[in-house]
């Protein structure tokens, strides 16, 4: 077997992804603590969360890895992410899209990710999260459990 056909590739010298330049799970991890904390504090946005926020921060973590460039641990476990579906049991405005943007950006801030990481981040996250904004659109609301989630 010819393996010169086999393109060379020296994991050394792969350029490092946005999940490895913020600083893999580990940081990751602390954001979504950082950025629970900041829920858990904000009575308003508090409001749209439901009762129980265990869940959600588990998925959350698994989520961000994976929206980073990381390992697709949340499609495996839940499969296609369909976030703005999964978003229509809570009645997201702009306002709570402002401040979940602002209490991630900080959370983001406190788990120590650079300038240049955080723009790239936030260029994605953005967007996102205006397009998690519901509250004038006629969407189911009912809560549809485990069928719903997974
Ligand atoms: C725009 C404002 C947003 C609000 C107010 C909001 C709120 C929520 C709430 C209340 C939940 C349910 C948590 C639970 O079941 O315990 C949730 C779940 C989730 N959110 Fe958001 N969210 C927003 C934007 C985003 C954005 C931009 C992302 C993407 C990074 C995101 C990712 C997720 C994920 C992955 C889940 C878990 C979904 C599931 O598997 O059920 N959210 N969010």
């Amino acid at each position: 077997m010819n393996e010169s056909v086999i393109p060379p590739r020296a994991p050394a010298s792969r350029e490092p992804g946005l999940f490895e330049r913020v600083g893999g799970r580990a940081v990751v991890e602390r954001v979504v603590s950082e950025f629970y904390d900041r829920v858990e504090a904000d009575e308003e946005l508090r409001r749209v969360f439901p009762v129980d926020l265990a869940e959600g921060r588990e998925k959350q973590a698994l989520f961000l890895e994976q929206w980073l460039g990381g390992e697709p641990r949340y499609s495996e476990r839940f499969g296609h992410p369909r976030l703005r579906m999964r978003h229509f049991p809570f009645v997201i405005d702009e306002r709570a899209a402002g401040l979940w943007l602002r209490h991630m950006g900080e959370a983001f801030r406190a788990a120590g990710v650079a300038e240049r990481e955080m723009q790239e981040v936030f260029a994605g996250l953005g967007p996102l999260a205006k397009h998690m904004v519901n509250a004038g659109d006629e969407v189911p609301r009912e809560p549809l459990g485990e069928t719903f989630l997974q």
